[in-house]
């Protein structure tokens, strides 16, 4: 079977993008500790049924975390339709265990979609493979019933060819009600410690699961973790998830699209009791991090189960989106830096292609008031600013601006740059006007 792509233009967009919000919300942000809370704790689903019958996020405003995510920086969202416990946000017809069931009684969907295509953000959807709730779906070892028998000895009476056909069913109707989808997060396939596949393709009906989504919303992107690997139309994306990258990935020596999905905690759904929270300028960090590296970051938000950001997570959107007021510059539509230019020592490099602008972010401030790049294009600088302010850095072959001889002297493959001592808040950039 072979399906044929058209989303190239989607793909463009989306890289261009490079930042987004992650939100998980569900049943889970009212026991506030793990969406996972119900394997964690191998709770039966009696247990749990306490939260469905109580879910009423009576403060739910999603036109407010719209523009939470808008003065941030982000340009795209990513919503948990159902997470791993099977609850799910919209009105579906296939199952009662859902948002319009319980206390709320209404869709959280169609509102969502909505507030945030009203403030310019594109909307992609998360889905989760797994379903803890569906009778057909069988115990496995993530299963929050993995460990008791009876439950277990009923598997032979469950059918996953049934759960297949009702996540397919799902799917469709999230594609199809809801207007354009920019991409589709399905999390995830199960394999063992030694990598074999537990549930997978076959589990899923991957192929027709993905050509299900490509003819619905032909733009649509589609990540990686429905055991596809293999083909091209299988999926768009790579979505490495709470790691750092050391290179930018490539499949067959091609650069591949890439998504950093991380949290600002350690945590997806709301966790109140977790304190490991990052700082803004990690936050930044990684952010710069990934552009430098050709990727795009899916930065997480688990609200709470009133339906709000919790002040923290407000906190860190505040932070981020006051340093991507002044250097989103150096964000949107970055790539990795072209051949020709080195990386400083605790520096990070982007390039706009379009605009011929290179971008050095500073992790480290150098005492010295002096910055060294190197390269065979480093001749190409034809001025040099801050970006947080607009104002002039001077710079010439190395230490020339000691004896004022600005651009006067032979520039070699390494220039310096003249930088204030005091260092401009967190993660300064500096703008490269090329040649
Ligand atoms: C994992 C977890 C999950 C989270 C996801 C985000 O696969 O199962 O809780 O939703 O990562 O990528």
């Amino acid at each position: 079977m072979e399906i044929k792509k058209n989303n190239a233009e989607n793909l463009k967009r989306w890289q261009h993008n490079r930042l987004g919000m992650f939100i998980h919300w569900g049943l889970y942000a009212m026991p506030a500790r793990h969406e996972w809370v119900r394997s964690h704790e191998k709770m039966p689903e009696s247990n749990y049924l306490k939260y469905f019958e109580n879910f009423n996020p009576d403060l739910y405003n999603p036109g407010e975390w719209a523009k939470l995510a808008k003065s941030a920086g982000m340009k795209y969202v990513v919503l948990t339709t159902k997470h791993h416990d099977g609850f799910c946000l919209w009105d579906s017809k296939y199952t009662d265990w859902k948002s319009t069931k319980t206390p709320y009684g209404k869709d959280l969907l169609k509102p969502f979609v909505e507030a945030f295509r009203a403030e310019g953000i594109r909307v992609g959807l998360y889905h989760s493979l797994l379903d803890w709730h569906h009778p057909d779906y069988t115990t496995d070892r993530n299963h929050p019933m993995r460990d008791d028998e009876a439950f277990k000895a009923a598997d032979a009476k469950r059918d996953m060819h049934k759960y297949a056909e009702y996540l397919h069913h799902q799917v469709a109707e999230i594609l199809t009600n809801y207007g354009e989808v920019d991409c589709i997060f399905f999390d995830f396939s199960i394999k063992d410690a030694d990598g074999k596949v537990l549930k997978g393709r076959e589990a899923w009906n991957s192929e027709e699961l993905a050509k299900l989504c490509r003819k619905l919303q032909p733009q649509i992107l589609i990540n990686d973790r429905l055991e596809l690997d293999e083909y091209d139309w299988g999926w768009d994306y790579m979505t490495p998830e709470q790691c750092m990258l050391r290179k930018t990935p490539e499949k067959d020596g091609v650069k591949i699209p890439w998504e950093t999905c991380q949290t600002f905690s350690g945590a997806w759904g709301y966790f109140r009791d977790e304190y490991t929270w990052k700082s803004v300028e990690q936050l930044i960090k990684m952010l710069v991090d990934t552009v430098s590296k050709g990727g795009n970051l899916l930065l997480n938000v688990g609200p709470t189960a009133r339906g709000e950001f919790d002040p923290r997570a407000k906190e860190c959107l505040a932070g981020m989106g006051g340093w991507m007021n002044k250097n989103e510059r150096s964000i949107y539509g970055c790539i990795e830096a072209p051949e020709g230019f080195e990386r400083p020592e605790d520096c990070r490099l982007t390039f706009n292609p379009e605009t011929n602008k290179l971008y050095i972010h500073v992790f480290s401030w150098p005492p010295t008031g002096e910055l060294y790049i190197e390269g065979s294009r480093v001749k190409e600088i034809k001025y040099a600013q801050l970006l947080n302010d607009g104002s002039e850095l001077k710079f010439g072959a190395r230490a020339a601006w000691q004896a004022d001889k600005w651009r006067e002297s032979e520039f070699g493959d390494m220039i310096s740059l003249k930088l204030p001592v005091r260092q401009p808040g967190i993660v300064p950039v500096i703008e490269l006007i090329l040649q």
